[in-house]
């Protein structure tokens, strides 16, 4: 007799989970389905915590080793609460080699952030991103998911202080 499977429960009441539950259902609740559930978590609550992750993982049926192991190999991910505005900087080769190092100084030396940080008052998290795909205008940034090529430290500090 096959064992009674019993569908995972979301971690809370919140009705963002039904987002995430309906993007997992269309892709058939299936393991491959594992990092696109996952993205659409992360839209929904902003972070990855252990409850949405072993969800996840327990709905596709994905063992939570791997379910960690994919959140944290992706630097798209977050495993924790992001500031009000999301500053990702692309480190990607392109951008690297055209200035990203310099801008991440910039981060840090005027708004005291580094990567897979939020400011202390919580305005801005910044992250980098291996490649956002936009390699003719590096050095790129994607700021509140608007990519603005050609960056540079001077301005990106700016606007992301007028935020
Ligand atoms: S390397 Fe930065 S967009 Fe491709």
């Amino acid at each position: 007799m096959p064992a009674l499977y019993v569908k995972p429960t979301p971690p809370t009441d919140d009705k963002r989970w039904k987002i995430v539950e309906t993007r997992m259902r269309r892709m058939g609740d299936r393991p491959e389905a594992l990092i696109e559930a996952l993205h659409a978590a992360q839209e929904a609550f902003g972070f990855l915590d252990e409850g949405a992750l072993l969800y996840v993982g327990d709905t596709l049926g994905v063992p939570h080793s791997r379910v960690y192991g994919v959140a944290t190999f992706y630097s798209f991910f977050t495993l924790r609460p992001q500031g009000e505005h999301t500053c990702v900087v692309c480190t990607g080769t392109a951008c690297y080699i055209n200035g990203a190092k310099a801008i991440l100084a910039g981060l840090e030396r005027d708004l005291g952030v580094r990567p897979k940080q939020t400011t202390a008052d919580g305005k801005v998290s910044v992250l980098t991103a291996r490649c956002v795909g936009a390699c003719s205008l590096a050095p790129a940034v994607i700021v509140d998911g608007e990519v603005q090529g050609k960056a540079n430290a001077g301005d990106l500090v700016a606007r992301l202080e007028a935020m």
